[in-house]
């Protein structure tokens, strides 16, 4: 493996300078953690979608990348339906390609071997496999609302430990130069060795050494499978915070015991299956980055073991102070390089001002669910990795191209454009470019998204795009100007639906200039629509010392939004707000609003009135400006009204085909 030594030639010394696991010397202190969204095939083997999405993360710079989850006893252990099997026929040549490609890209490879246990045969959090007559087997039987858990036999514990060497001997006969072993997040290992959910009274249950012999022992078949020095890395919950569960301490404890048979600990935490605390394990928005570090740090100093700590990390400087400090000797990196994969390679070069930060919007997760395949509201290439991999062709003439607009779309695609070789204009209406990123990222934990901002402007500049502010686009400005080809990104307006009576009152305030003018906001507010905008504004409202309550029309508050962010996100409306549901607005008073719910009508008194409900495009502006220009694309709300994903990928699709 080749290996630029960056140590002492760069802000970063500590998180740049590499580390030995085993018998492998990695070249910096970073981690691809695992990330595993479907593009598996339906056999349980390799894609050469999920190849290219690996690769591109060793491309970026990272010293080991890691795919998720691979099961090893398929039968019991698979709880998604796209997931690698690693007891299934055909799968070696996937996997040694697999390998290879990420060798080739500079990076060792390292492979996670799992099993979901009790989840395997019940409903599981982002998947859909058809669990029909399926047993599902717990270290304990127990009747859950998603249906009966039988007690694992411990006939099937030993088949499943046999299950561990051999899945560990195959993958390192296919060329991988590590293992992850999951006993983390809520799966088999963690639930054998949660006091909560294991009650067993055999070897396997009981004392904390016996809930962790069937980890221990899988350990020893994996390490007598791969030999003395082959890196073992273990994933562990340094708490599992919940009720009863394993708390630090126990933690620790297990630490102890795994510290003579693996060469990494990876320490995680929390449970995928709990909507809330899946918001801890993958932290969202509302936790400071690196929340989770110090579970990693209380670890290492009982353990000999390296050990590495993850959750919401992507600034490198942060990194670094974890390292130098001793809190960790690695760094696990998950979402933030699906937003950017090149953040090793940026720190490397002095380039952090450039990396796409991470929203913690969890749409990655979200479209595992949806489409088996993943997606990046702030990376377009994320889940395309296998088409980017071939380029683009090169565009075939330089063309004058102006662009409308300079939200986030409109950014995307200028500096898409302009790196492409064409002469590109981008003509915003106010006085800067952002567009609605600004009331979207006004709130205090959507602080990512005022970064996001900065990098697009930055790369904007960079890459020679004429910028031209307070300029308003109409027909005769594009007459004139006469481009070759023309990008409309002019967004959308808010909705403010005149029947309601009172709309016009001077106590209404539209959704954007609340989150902009947070000034002009009464004490206690009202607000209209309870989607993603008024949901979040409601908690933005409430940090700021307000008295805030949500009406909506439907029978859910952030309805719309994915269900990994909304378990996040409902916790803190509560908190923030009072709200009503099935409501619907009949009047605006100058002294709150007059409601009905259930047919009955009452007041809520508020001294602002804030409209949260939606965006309109105006196609027929759009139609006026696309009708002067053959080649035109129209991208973001102004063609359907939607997320900054929609702008981004729009943009980016449109500014290749130039
Ligand atoms: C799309 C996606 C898939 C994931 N799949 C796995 C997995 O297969 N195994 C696992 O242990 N963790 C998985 N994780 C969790 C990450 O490894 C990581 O622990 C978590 O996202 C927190 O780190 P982050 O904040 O840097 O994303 C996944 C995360 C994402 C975003």
């Amino acid at each position: 493996m080749s290996a630029q030594s960056f140590e002492g030639k760069c802000r970063y010394p500590n998180l740049l300078s590499p580390i030995r696991i085993g018998n492998i010397k990695l070249k910096n202190r970073i981690i691809a953690a695992p990330t595993s969204p479907g593009m598996i095939d339906t056999q349980g083997h390799m894609t050469y979608a999920m190849q290219a999405y690996l690769e591109r993360k060793a491309k970026g710079g990272a010293a080991v990348v890691t795919y998720g989850e691979s099961i090893v006893h398929s039968l019991t252990g698979k709880q998604h339906n796209m997931q690698l099997q690693l007891d299934s026929y055909g799968n070696r040549q996937g996997l040694k390609e697999c390998a290879e490609a990420i060798h080739r890209a500079g990076a060792y490879a390292n492979i996670q071997l799992s099993h979901g246990g009790k989840y395997a045969g019940l409903a599981s959090v982002g998947g859909d496999e058809d669990k029909e007559g399926k047993i599902a087997y717990g270290p304990s039987h127990e009747i859950t609302p998603a249906g009966e858990v039988q007690e694992m036999p411990r006939e099937l514990i030993y088949e499943i430990i046999e299950s561990y060497g051999k899945g560990a001997a195959l993958v390192k006969d296919c060329g991988f130069d590590m293992v992850q072993v999951h006993a983390a997040h809520g799966w088999l290992f963690s639930q054998f060795l949660s006091p909560v959910m294991n009650r067993r009274t055999d070897e396997f249950g009981g004392s904390l050494e016996n809930r962790a012999r069937f980890l221990l022992m899988s350990l020893d078949a994996i390490r007598k499978a791969v030999g003395p020095r082959f890196p073992i890395e273990i994933r562990l919950s340094g708490d599992d915070m919940m009720a009863n569960g394993l708390d630090e301490k126990a933690c620790i404890e297990v630490a102890k015991m795994v510290d003579d048979k693996v060469d990494l600990i990876n320490v995680s935490c929390g449970n995928h299956e709990d909507p809330e605390m899946f918001c801890r394990t993958h932290p969202s928005a509302f936790w400071p980055r690196g929340v989770n570090v110090y579970l990693a740090a209380g670890i290492k100093k009982y353990v000999k073991t390296p050990v590495a700590c993850v959750g919401s990390l992507n600034d490198p400087a942060q990194m670094e102070h974890i390292i130098a400090s001793g809190q960790a000797d690695i760094v696990e990196i998950g979402r933030a390089l699906l937003a950017d994969p090149y953040i090793p390679y940026k720190a490397m070069h002095d380039q952090a001002d450039d990396i796409t930060p991470c929203l913690r919007c969890y749409e990655c997760f979200g479209e595992i669910v949806k489409s088996e395949t993943t997606k990046c509201t702030v990376n377009p290439i994320t889940g395309h990795e296998l088409e980017e991999k071939y380029g683009h062709p090169a565009a075939l003439k330089k063309k004058k191209v102006l662009i409308v607009g300079g939200g986030p779309g409109g950014m995307e695609a200028a500096i898409v454009a302009a790196k492409r070789g064409h002469e590109v204009t981008l003509a915003e209406k106010s006085g800067k470019l952002g567009g609605n990123l600004h009331p979207a990222g006004a709130a205090y934990f959507k602080e990512d998204i005022v970064k996001f901002c900065h990098v697009l402007e930055k790369r904007v500049e960079r890459a020679g795009v004429q910028v031209q502010l307070n300029t308003e686009v109409t027909p005769d400005f594009v007459k004139s100007f006469d481009p070759d080809a023309l990008i409309v990104a002019v967004g959308a307006k808010e909705w403010k639906p005149g029947f309601i009576k009172g709309i016009d009152l001077p106590n209404v305030v539209m959704a954007i200039q609340a989150e902009l003018h947070p000034e002009q906001l009464g004490h206690r507010i009202v607000i209209m629509g309870g989607g993603l905008v008024g949901g979040e504004a409601a908690i933005s409202f409430h940090h700021e010392g307000h008295d805030v309550t949500i009406v909506e029309m439907k029978d859910k508050i952030a309805g719309e939004v994915n269900s990994f962010y909304r378990g996040g996100l409902m916790p803190q409306i509560e908190k923030a707000a009072a709200c009503y549901v099935n409501t619907t607005v009949k009047e605006i008073l100058p002294e709150g609003v007059r409601v009905e719910r259930d047919g009955k009508e009452f007041i809520i008194n508020a001294d602002t009135v804030v409209c949260a409900l939606g965006f309109r495009a105006d196609y027929d502006f759009v139609d006026s400006l696309t009708a002067l220009v053959d080649e035109n694309y129209v991208i973001g709300d102004c063609r359907n009204v939607g997320m900054i994903y929609h702008a981004v990928s729009q943009a980016y699709n449109a500014a290749m085909q130039l």
